[in-house]
């Protein structure tokens, strides 16, 4: 039985923190399956961590919608949240709903995520009303890289800190189930948690939030293009590959690898029999 909207805002009226991660492929979202974690959104993030953009923005609705099915078809438990990327719930109501809509018939995952507040209310309540659940992303929204002139820190000046408010509000009145704080000082981030009567998802965000989210190439250590500052490596997963890479080359050119154990035998007679020919 996967994880509901429901039980992850319950998880909020309990206290209880929500660790969320990313995932991208079939193999990662089934370890991440088996070790408990409730929540795993399929980010566009794919973009720079596994497609090697610069930034979000030139993902496409089918780069999502293949990586969703992965993640979904290594998945049992977790609630599957996929990321509706640039350009696909923008131009109108109708636009951002079909899109939505694809995410959970054509991939099968359970709720969606788009970013923005007050500006995408009334898209995020027209697909809550049609029966998805919607995440929302207030803070830094990497798919406005461009506006904001860079992955900045959002929310310092005191406009800015309103706005987050204010956004963190018309999200919760439009139906969101949970809302992504990226890039906002911690005791804005908490203040906003404390108001809200969903739960808030940090990353950037400090330790206020009612839950976190990293991107797993990132807290494996395995993204080195550079590290954010809000990232904590829980491995050395570039270091561990290229010390397993280096070592299989080693054993092939030493004829060390493969040895009998990953080998197949035939009949000897049959072999005889093809020698003779
Ligand atoms: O795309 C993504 O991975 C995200 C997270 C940073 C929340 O939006």
């Amino acid at each position: 039985m996967r994880t509901t909207v429901t039980q992850i805002r319950e998880m909020k009226e309990r206290g209880e923190k929500i660790a969320m991660l990313t995932a991208y492929d079939y193999s990662t979202a089934k370890v991440l399956d088996r070790a408990g974690i409730p929540m795993i959104l399929v980010g566009d993030s794919l973009g720079m961590v596994v497609l090697g953009y610069e930034t979000t923005i030139p993902v496409t609705m089918e780069d999502m919608l293949h990586h969703t099915r992965a993640v979904v078809r290594g998945t049992e438990q977790a609630l599957v949240i996929g990321d509706m990327p640039f350009m696909t719930y923008h131009i109108s109501v109708e636009d951002a709903m079909r899109n939505a809509a694809r995410f959970i018939q054509e991939a099968g995952c359970q709720a969606v995520k788009l970013e923005g507040g007050v500006i995408v209310a009334e898209r995020v309540r027209r697909i809550v009303e049609s029966g998805i659940p919607v995440m929302g992303h207030i803070g830094l929204t990497p798919q406005s890289v461009n506006q904001l002139g860079g992955h900045r820190l959002q929310g310092r000046a005191p406009g800015a800190a309103a706005k987050i408010l204010e956004d963190a509000r018309a999200l919760e009145d439009a139906g969101v189930f949970a809302i992504v704080m990226e890039s906002v000082p911690a005791p804005l981030a908490a203040l906003v948690t404390e108001r809200s009567g969903v739960p808030t998802i940090g990353i950037a965000a400090g330790s206020g939030c009612d839950g976190q989210v990293q991107i797993i190439t990132d807290m494996l250590g395995l993204f080195t293009d550079f590290v954010p500052r809000h990232t904590k490596h829980y491995a050395e997963m570039a270091e561990t590959i290229a010390g397993a890479v280096e070592q299989y080359q080693a054993e092939v050119k030493s004829g060390a690898f493969p040895t009998k154990k990953h080998s197949f035998t035939m009949d000897e007679s049959l072999l005889a029999e093809f020698r003779a020919r």
